[in-house]
């Protein structure tokens, strides 16, 4: 059976895509802060592989195990929505934030490189706030543009020095994800469906030929609940102030 490394994948669309991938008997093997911890939910796919990691904790991503089978999927999903003035955000938070969206997983991915050496499929779970301009959402649209402008640029190399390697960046709108949206509770009833998303993002995976792709997957607006969301392939330009408003919400 193939296998998937999902860093990130104990809820939200990281579950969904580790439940879609063993539907499609691609093996899960999910990384999260939250595994072994009886007070979260983690409802697996039967077989999955689990490991503890806290990508904020420097020690917990150079210590985590890393699989001994090859993996032709790696997929980079873990992330918490942070929305604040950054004057008002606690330097704490700043740390903890761009551990989680970059370092941690940058580190993780260095180790990976280092450990196994065959060609994957890295697939990296951005979002439209990667290019979008939202109000205090600098520190979160900021390390969503790190990431994917990172992906892109490591693409070169593994397309380079792994041939056979694939990139995909995928870059969703909002998602109906309670658990990402609980510090600011909201009507999620038109947002994306993450299963919908997890069987868009494997489908895309499976049909890609060549070494790198890129998509937005966003909600129609006005929401209508059930209508397809809009597909679009390749790179946004950012979005810049010009004096029009900036966006407040996905
Ligand atoms: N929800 C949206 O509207 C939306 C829209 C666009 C893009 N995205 C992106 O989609 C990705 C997944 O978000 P989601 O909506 O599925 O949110 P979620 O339900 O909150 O899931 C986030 C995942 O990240 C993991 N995680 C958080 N902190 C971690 C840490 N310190 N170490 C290791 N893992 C950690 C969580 O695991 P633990 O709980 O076990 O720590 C969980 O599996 C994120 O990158 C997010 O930026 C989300």
């Amino acid at each position: 059976m193939t296998s998937a490394l999902l860093l990130g994948a104990t809820k939200g669309l990281g579950l969904e895509l580790a439940r879609e991938g063993a539907r499609r008997q691609i093996s899960p093997i999910i990384y999260g802060r939250s595994v072994g911890n009886p007070n979260a939910i983690t409802e697996a796919p039967h077989g999955a592989t689990l490991h503890r990691l806290d990508l904020q904790s420097r020690d917990s991503v150079m210590q985590v195990p890393l699989p001994d089978q090859p993996v032709a999927y790696v997929l980079w999903i873990a992330g918490a929505f942070h929305k604040a003035p950054l004057e008002h955000t606690d330097p704490d938070d700043i740390d903890l934030h761009t551990d989680l969206h970059f370092r941690g997983p940058v580190h993780f991915l260095h180790r990976f490189l280092r450990h196994r050496l065959e060609p994957f499929h890295l697939v990296t779970i951005g979002s439209v706030s990667s290019w979008r301009l939202r109000e205090d959402e600098a520190l979160y649209c900021g390390l969503k543009a790190a990431q994917t402008a990172f992906t892109r640029n490591l693409a070169v190399e593994l397309a380079r020095d792994r041939p056979g390697a694939r990139v995909t960046v995928v870059n969703p709108g909002g998602l109906n994800v309670p658990t990402f949206w609980e510090k600011m509770p909201q009507d999620l009833s038109g947002f994306l469906d993450p299963a919908m998303v997890a069987r868009f993002v494997w489908d895309s995976v499976a049909e890609q030929r060549g070494p790198y792709r890129e998509i937005q997957i966003m909600r129609p607006k006005p929401a209508v609940v059930g209508s397809p969301p809009l597909i679009e392939y390749g790179p946004r330009c950012p979005e810049v102030l010009d004096g029009a408003a900036p966006r407040g919400s996905v």
